[in-house]
């Protein structure tokens, strides 16, 4: 009689996990399996192959099964890399947990790995609203929304990311939202900030992707328009006395505003 048991499932997963960190391990990477899913920019942002990064997430991710699934289906993507670092994302969810969230605003729902995040760490009855404009990547990620239980908590409109804000406001939601995460095209960032702090409750929180922009907010280029913005938006916010605010050096950098 076997001391203790364990399904054909969690057995071929474990299988399966062991087999790719010994081939991370024997071809000289020697990467967790979920390394594979982090950006570009953090890659830019750490020194390249920097082992504390393997060590970080080694030690702080406990990504939920379907999540997983999900990482490594949009990796299959050629656009793959737009994904949100998968620490960033476990760090946001925390926070929503902590402050109670009920509501959640994401701005660039991309295949939706962290509206799946925040959609686990809220309650049954909580809603994450995504704005997206491409339905081809929320096709993508609905299965896996719908497999992980918690498909009834998501409501993504696909249109331009103002738009819907707009509507969001002229519904009377002003206030109402705990969360918001602004992770869509840069140029609009500054637009984005000040329609979610009016959607934001007192007390809740609006995280700010890329604010480091590969490191170029340090130079700007005469053109680069993106860049601009959202350092004209990083030193608007240093000022803005209606937040508190934390600058986080995790991924390409998140600016946290917490609303007064
Ligand atoms: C960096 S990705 C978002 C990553 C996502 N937050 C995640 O968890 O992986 C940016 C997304 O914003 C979307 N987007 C770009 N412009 C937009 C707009 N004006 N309104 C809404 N979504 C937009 C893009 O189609 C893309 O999917």
């Amino acid at each position: 009689m076997p001391i203790f048991t364990i399904s054909k499932e969690a057995l071929v997963g474990t299988a399966a996990l062991g087999a790719a960190f010994a081939a991370g391990v024997i071809i000289g990477k020697k990467r967790a399996p979920w390394h594979f899913g982090t950006r570009k920019e953090q890659k830019a942002f750490y020194k390249k192959g920097d082992p504390l990064i393997d060590y970080m997430l080694k030690h702080s991710m406990r990504e939920h099964p379907v999540l997983k699934k999900l990482r490594r289906r949009t990796m299959e993507e050629p656009e793959g890399i737009n994904m949100i670092c998968c620490d960033q994302s476990q760090f946001m969810a925390n926070l929503a947990k902590l402050i109670c969230a009920k509501k959640v605003l994401e701005i660039g729902v991309f295949t939706g790995y962290n509206t799946l995040n925040m959609a686990l760490a809220l309650p049954d009855d909580g809603k994450v609203v995504g704005c997206e404009v491409n339905n081809d990547y929320i096709n993508i990620g609905k299965p896996f929304w719908k497999q992980a239980g918690v498909e009834h908590k998501i409501d993504v409109r696909i249109k331009p990311a103002v738009e819907t804000l707009d509507e969001l406001l002229a519904a009377g939601e002003a206030g109402t939202y705990d969360f918001a995460f602004i992770d869509a095209d840069k140029k609009s960032y500054i637009e984005y900030y000040e329609k979610c702090l009016r959607l934001v409750r007192k007390g809740g929180i609006i995280a700010i992707d890329n604010v480091f922009w590969k490191r170029k907010v340090l130079k700007p280029g005469k053109n680069d328009i993106e860049c601009q913005t959202i350092q004209h938006l990083n030193e608007k916010i240093l000022r803005d006395v209606r937040v508190n605010i934390s600058m986080i050096t995790m991924a390409d950098g998140v600016t946290l505003a917490f609303k007064l």
